[in-house]
């Protein structure tokens, strides 16, 4: 029994104890544990389990995926990013801003859906300066925090496109820039409602296809809108406008 006892006892000391170095972890019971591997991918670590190959490696690190990008390219990701996610090609200059209006016209199709996007953003984000109609009467032009603010039927009524998502973009005088507020296709869709506004704010009517038709052109049609319009901007809008 004694001789059993110091059996197990120098069994014990002889298995925990069987080096010198004080900083050594002793027996490790599964090392992988301790010490995962942190394996890179396209690379030949040229030891198992791990071998993958220079032949192999080198095809991986091939694939377009795994390649950068060419410098100045911009990654493709759908049709969509061509008319929306690619930077604005117009600087924050007068000039810049000219240009815009004579090169920069709409990816979107003049349709039911993209007018009344168009109208959501409005509401949400351009009445409290605008005003509903347009006129630059909303409450911060009323109240007097914002002034001169313009009518789109009025004095922008033949404003192009490119000008005004140049504004949106980079804003203008007492507007600030919109950029971090709305997509590019916020951007657009509102432009398409602010169209409306200009020539009166009157939705028009759209066919099956959201297609809008094309406004009654008789001389009576096109004149009724206009004359109740014109004296109630003079009394409101306008009376605003005329401050500066
Ligand atoms: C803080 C008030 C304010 C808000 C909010 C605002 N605007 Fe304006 N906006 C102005 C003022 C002021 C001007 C006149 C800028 C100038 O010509 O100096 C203006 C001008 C414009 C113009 C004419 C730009 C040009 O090129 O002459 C457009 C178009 C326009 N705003 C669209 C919008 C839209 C769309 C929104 C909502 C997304 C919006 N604005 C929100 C104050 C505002």
């Amino acid at each position: 029994m004694k001789i059993l006892n110091t059996l197990l006892v120098g069994l014990v000391i002889g298995l925990t104890a069987c080096t010198t170095d004080p900083n050594s972890p002793g027996v490790e019971y599964m090392p992988d544990m301790y010490r995962s591997p942190a394996i890179e991918a396209y690379v030949d670590y040229g030891q198992e389990p791990y071998e993958v190959g220079e032949e192999v490696a080198r095809a991986q690190r091939n694939t377009p995926s795994s390649r950068k990008p060419v410098p100045g390219t911009i990654p493709f990701r759908g049709e969509d990013q061509l008319a929306f996610a690619l930077p604005y090609a117009f600087g924050q200059t007068p000039e810049e801003y000219e240009r815009a209006g004579l090169e920069l016209s709409s990816p979107l199709v003049t349709n039911q859906a993209n007018i009344e996007a168009g109208e959501k953003v409005y509401v949400a984000m351009c009445t409290q300066c605008h005003g509903t109609e347009g006129k630059g009467d909303g409450a911060l032009s009323r109240n007097g925090h914002i002034a001169g603010i313009p009518s789109y039927s009025d004095k922008l009524k033949d404003l192009p496109e490119g000008k005004m998502y140049h504004t949106l973009t980079w804003g203008k005088g007492l507007m600030g820039s919109h950029a971090s507020q709305l997509s590019q296709r916020q951007r657009w869709e509102v432009i398409e409602y602010i169209k409306v506004l200009q020539v009166g704010g009157e939705m028009p009517e759209f066919d099956e296809n959201g297609m809008p038709l094309p406004a009654e052109a008789t001389p009576e049609t096109k004149e009724e809108p206009k004359a109740p319009a014109a004296p109630a901007m003079g009394m409101g809008g306008m009376a605003d406008n005329t401050e500066f």
